[in-house]
């Protein structure tokens, strides 16, 4: 069997992760004829810091290709991603495309598989805001309905994409069977499955390694809990100034320690506020940072007092540690989060930021939802039972 992997933004060399371990392992087992994953990088992300470090750090091979598209408009950056791929699929002849979550890189992958009827693989499908106003939203809707198995990462996933249309669910929308004894079967349509979601198949993969690697709490003179931990990247949140400037107010009004890595849009978006405000972001509490490796990440997460974020990927770590997530977004797709209390959504009052940040407190609730650590396995163990 061949696949052919497309990834090319942060998070979803993460995503990737899990599933090419599990390839790697199946591989190395020799229990069936070997599986070939051709990693293609778009070059969406492209900054040492947003790319190369993911991948010496998790121990992926380096990308097969990377077809170096770099940063443009939502229709360029996609056409000419769309065009390579296109090419790549013509020559590699895959089994399998698999694309991940909701970048431009995963609807390119999702068109240029779609149309030359090569089998497509969602993972992280049936993620909704419900807002037309994100990009991603329409990468995801996109993606998904060009999909042939649509991996879901929860059960509230499998019922939006229910309420869609799609009808072929395997078991239930429950979490499938940790034996895998079921093979799944293209027939009835596109088939959803919930398999969990490889973020937590990482967490779980890399924690103890980071603890042990990492050094970026003495580098950054912290201690365990006497800090917050910020991302902010969302076109909302960079691209409106004065959405910019409340979100950042309300960090210095916090008064605490809070380490800031910035996403390049961020830093950009910050270097062109105007100077009274900026000179405010001298020598105060917020520690601003390049973006970090996996790794340093993992570790700022789970040693914080509390998470401000924007970022999908991140409000599921602060979960899946137990870390109390403030997000800074009018709405979120991963409601288990806030259900079981863990995750408040407040978009970007600078009032509302800040009691959060100073009063939010962990609830005694269960943490779940996101399986069990082996959504790899399960990916893996349907694309083989599925092949048409
Ligand atoms: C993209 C995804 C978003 C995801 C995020 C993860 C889309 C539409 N958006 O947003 O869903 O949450 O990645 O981080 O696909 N830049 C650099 N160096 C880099 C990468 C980007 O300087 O290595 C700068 C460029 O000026 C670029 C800007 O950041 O124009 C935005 O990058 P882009 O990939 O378009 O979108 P993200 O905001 O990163
Ligand atoms: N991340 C990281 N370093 C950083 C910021 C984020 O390693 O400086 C990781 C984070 O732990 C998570 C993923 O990148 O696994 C989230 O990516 P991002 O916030 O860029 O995208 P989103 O999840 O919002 O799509």
């Amino acid at each position: 069997m061949k696949i052919v992997t497309i990834v090319g933004a942060r998070p979803q060399f993460i995503k990737a992760v899990p599933v090419s371990r599990a390839i790697r392992k199946y591989n190395q087992e020799g229990r069936g004829s070997q599986i070939t994953e051709i990693m293609v990088h778009t070059g969406q992300h492209y900054d040492y810091g947003m790319s190369q470090v993911f991948f010496e750090e998790l121990g992926i091979s380096e990308p097969h290709v990377n077809l170096g598209v770099g940063s443009g408009s939502h229709g360029w950056q996609t056409a000419q991603m769309l065009m390579q791929i296109e090419e790549l699929l013509l020559a590699e002849k895959p089994d399998w495309v698999i694309v991940y979550g909701d970048t431009n890189s995963t609807v390119a992958g999702a068109l240029a598989a779609v149309k030359l009827q090569i089998p497509l693989a969602h993972v992280e499908a049936g993620l909704r805001s419900f807002n037309r106003e994100m990009p991603e939203e329409h990468n995801r809707v996109l993606t998904d309905h060009c999909s042939d198995l649509l991996f879901c990462p929860t059960q509230t996933a499998v019922q939006n994409l229910q309420k869609e249309g799609f009808s072929n669910i395997v078991n239930n929308g429950q979490l499938v069977d940790t034996c895998f004894n079921r093979s799944p079967i293209t027939d009835h349509g596109p088939l959803v499955v919930n398999v969990g979601d490889t973020m937590y198949d990482a967490v779980l993969q890399f924690s103890e390694i980071a603890c042990q690697r990492s050094t970026v709490l003495q580098d950054l003179g912290v201690k365990s809990k006497g800090y917050l931990l910020a991302t902010v990247h969302r076109p909302y949140n960079t691209d409106i100034p004065e959405n910019l400037r409340n979100i950042l107010t309300a960090f210095l009004e916090i008064g605490e320690p809070v380490i800031f890595p910035i996403h390049p849009r961020t830093r950009q978006r910050i270097a062109a506020l105007d100077g009274l405000f900026k000179s405010q972001l001298e020598n105060c509490n917020v520690e601003f940072l390049d973006p970090v490796g996996y790794l340093d990440m993992l570790v700022l997460e789970r040693n914080a007092r509390l998470i401000l974020t924007d970022s999908g990927g991140m409000q599921k770590e602060a979960y899946f540690f137990g870390v109390p997530c403030v997000t800074l977004r009018p709405e979120t797709e991963w409601i288990e989060t806030v259900q079981a209390g863990w995750n408040v959504v407040v978009g970007t009052e600078p009032s509302l930021i800040i009691d959060k940040a100073l009063n939010m407190q962990p609830p005694q609730s269960e943490r779940g939802a996101f399986g069990d650590g082996y959504a790899g396995e399960r990916i893996l163990h349907t694309l083989k039972n599925s092949l048409p």
